[in-house]
């Protein structure tokens, strides 16, 4: 491994937020089958067998395509959000959304959108999640999910299915959704995990994402050594699984494999404060880059510094477009190392 001048790979870095390079963006969708409202509290100690008395709580429409959509539009570009929502917990889902002035079509489902909790443990700094499931889908309400990406999505544009997929709707629902998008000529990214991912990739796709946990599962091999790592990405590429294979490993950054070879990035040193939408923070300004015209490795600078800017924001906050653009400059001093 030969650490290189990062001027070498890709073009000069301007701003992600750069207002200029928007116009000429190709359209992304983004896809979430299995929204969440997020509700986010603290407590000064988590126990059992007692009350435990929370902070007031904030609540956010979460889900990865979502959470996607929502750090596109902060980072000035533009993103069409569909999503399903059903319940009261879905009327709230929406409103949240239409307040962030993201264009979004709406899939309309019999059960209640699920919630998920986020507790801060004031006294240590830890975070318990808890993710719940979502509601049973019947196969006309994941067909007319198929239908309302299929009448959206425009030739040349990017599609992003971010998530888990809820009861209901089969394991090889993303994998249908990337035979869509080819025949559309439309680029399909997928993150995800489990048999999900399994059969997208089978089906093969543009893009994926997946953590280092998600790709061990996927390989059944832990992907501790840097060899692996690159080794695992780099057969889903021999393999025809996808064209972009963007596998992240958290604090240790991120490799990005494609047909031209592997590239790794680490993170700027950042004080972590909450990662969760980290992978989605990363996603969103990978595809936002690539959406822009820039090459695949200015992408990933962007992406790992929006995936580190979402650590230092709290709770279940994405991140913020002035921690992206000054991580990024950061960034810019990091050597890319080809593999
Ligand atoms: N502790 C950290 N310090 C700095 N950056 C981080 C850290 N954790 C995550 N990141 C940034 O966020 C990106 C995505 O993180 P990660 O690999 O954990 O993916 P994820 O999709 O959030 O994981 P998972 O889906 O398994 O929960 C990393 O590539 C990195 O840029
Ligand atoms: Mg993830």
């Amino acid at each position: 491994m030969k650490p290189i001048d990062s001027k070498r790979a890709g073009s000069p870095l301007v701003g992600l937020t750069d207002a200029s390079s928007s116009w000429r963006s190709k359209q992304i969708v983004t896809l979430t089958m299995n929204p969440a409202l997020d509700v986010s509290t603290s407590t000064d100690v988590v126990y059992s067998g007692h009350k435990l008395r929370c902070s007031r709580s904030t609540l956010d429409p979460g889900g990865g395509g979502a959470n996607v959509a929502r750090v596109i539009h902060r980072l000035g570009g533009q993103a069409v959000a569909v999503y399903t929502a059903g319940g009261t917990t879905g009327d709230t889902y929406r409103r949240l959304m239409e307040a962030e002035g993201i264009p979004v079509l709406v899939a309309a489902v019999q059960g209640s959108t699920r919630q998920n909790v986020t507790v801060d443990e004031k006294s240590t700094g830890k975070q318990f999640r808890f993710v719940l499931e979502g509601p049973e889908f019947s196969e006309n309400e994941w067909r007319n999910c198929l239908k309302i990406v299929g009448r959206t999505i425009r030739s040349g544009g990017y599609l992003i299915a971010s998530g888990s997929l809820p009861p209901g709707v089969p394991d090889d629902f993303y994998a249908q959704l990337a035979r869509l998008a080819r025949e559309a000529d439309v680029r399909c990214v997928v993150d995800t995990s489990g048999l999900a991912l399994a059969e997208a990739l089978a089906e093969g796709v543009f893009l994926v994402k997946p953590s280092r946990r998600e790709l061990a599962e996927h390989v059944g091999a832990t992907l501790d050594s840097e060899q692996s790592q690159i080794d695992a990405a780099s057969a889903l590429i021999a393999e025809g699984c996808a064209e972009y294979v963007a596998l992240t490993l958290g604090e240790a950054g991120a490799v990005l494999a494609s047909k031209s070879g592997a590239i790794r990035l680490p993170t700027p040193s950042v004080k972590v404060v909450s990662t969760v939408g980290a992978g989605d923070s990363f996603l969103a300004a990978f595809v936002l880059r690539l959406a822009q015209g820039y090459p695949a490795e200015a992408a990933l600078r962007s992406a790992v510094a929006a995936g580190s800017a979402a650590v230092i924001s709290p709770a279940t906050e994405l991140c913020c477009r002035d921690d992206v653009d000054r991580l990024e400059a950061e960034i810019a001093a990091l050597a890319l190392t080809f593999e």
